[in-house]
């Protein structure tokens, strides 16, 4: 199959991922079924693209006229089959647990073809171990998007030990046909690229707010008007070639790499974050909150909305909107 003939996509599990997942393939006019178990979940998730698109309607993303087509592009389902059976590539987007997503893809597989791509969500679990009951485990990949994904365009791709390079290319040619930016994975590893990067970044904010040293507003502060302000630009490799003027990220390195070694003799590295920080964290939160002006979010819901706001600017920005 070739990423051009996909026109029938499925999303498995309508929660966060799935809904989102869903809004965006009917945005680029791709006819979509979306399944769950659960029929509120199914509610929920119809409420969710219809508020999502309204979002991509203020912000002139897409026209009101546009609106009706969209919708009618998605189809609600609590049938697996007919939510599968005529999908040339299904998007999987239930619980991060291999137990739940290896039985799913045993009722997937009842009803698909065998080349149907699969493509989990998994934040991070290793492929070949999700695929391991599957019956057809070669066309089975990791598509590991950012939240939402109908505005983030990266898309981490991982192979499993008995997915071949074929599906591989196409999952690759079909994300980037509709607008993504796919990533590779050379080999397995938990957490892909993104989430062990984040996970290195937010032991580190662990570390600093139990040792006292900044609070968790400080620290989302210095993010957010720092190196956030940057990576939202290019990659911290690309700001470092910057910072290292005329010798690059080489020069750089090799400038402070004394004091880098002392910082990172000193820094964070525990393997489980202590139970006792997801209270603190949560407090420092709501205390960021409580500071916001209403303006830029200061509860959840004008959060979720204000993000939006500056991720679609951003990616006007970036010629990817
Ligand atoms: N939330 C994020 O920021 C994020 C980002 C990237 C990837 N992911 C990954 O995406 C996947 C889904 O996460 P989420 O945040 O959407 O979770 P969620 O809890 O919001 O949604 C999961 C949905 O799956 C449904 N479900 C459970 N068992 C099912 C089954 N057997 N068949 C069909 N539906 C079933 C639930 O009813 C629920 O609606 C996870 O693997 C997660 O790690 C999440």
């Amino acid at each position: 199959m070739e990423a051009k003939e996909i026109q029938n996509v499925s999303c498995v599990g309508a929660g966060v991922i799935g809904y989102s997942w869903a809004l965006y393939f009917a945005l680029k006019k791709l006819t979509v079924s979306i399944y769950d178990i659960s029929s509120e979940a199914l509610n929920l998730a119809k409420d969710r693209v219809e508020e999502s698109l309204n979002s991509l309607i203020l912000n002139q993303v897409v026209t009101s006229l546009e609106k009706d087509e969209i919708l009618s592009r998605i189809h609600y389902t609590l049938s697996i089959e007919e939510a599968v059976k005529d999908a040339q590539f299904i998007v999987e987007a239930v619980p991060e647990d291999y137990e739940i997503k290896r039985n799913l893809i045993k009722e997937i597989e009842k009803y698909t073809s065998n080349d149907t791509i699969i493509a989990s969500s998994t934040s991070g679990l290793l492929i070949t171990e999700i695929a391991k009951d599957a019956m057809y485990p070669e066309r089975f990949i990791g598509g590991h998007p950012y939240n939402p994904p109908h505005l983030i365009p990266l898309v981490e791709i991982t192979k499993g030990e008995k997915t071949t390079d074929e599906v591989v290319k196409t999952a690759k040619e079909f994300y980037t046909l509709i607008g993504k930016e796919p990533v590779v994975l050379q080999k397995e590893a938990l957490g892909f690229i993104c989430n062990r990067i984040q996970m290195a970044l937010y032991r580190e904010v662990c570390d600093l707010i139990m040792r006292g040293v900044c609070t968790i507003e400080d620290a989302d502060k210095a993010v957010t008007y720092g190196p956030g302000l940057r990576w939202g630009i290019m990659g911290p490799s690309l700001v470092f070639q910057l910072g290292g003027g005329e010798h690059g990220i080489a020069g750089l390195l090799q400038h402070l790499h004394p004091s880098i070694d002392l910082w990172l003799q000193d820094m964070a590295d525990f393997k489980s974050i202590p139970m006792e920080f997801a209270k603190i964290a949560q407090e420092g939160v709501n205390e960021e909150i409580k500071n916001r002006p209403q303006e830029i979010g200061n509860n959840n819901e004008s959060l979720r909305e204000y993000r939006d706001k500056m991720l679609i600017e951003l990616l006007k920005l970036h010629h990817k909107l």
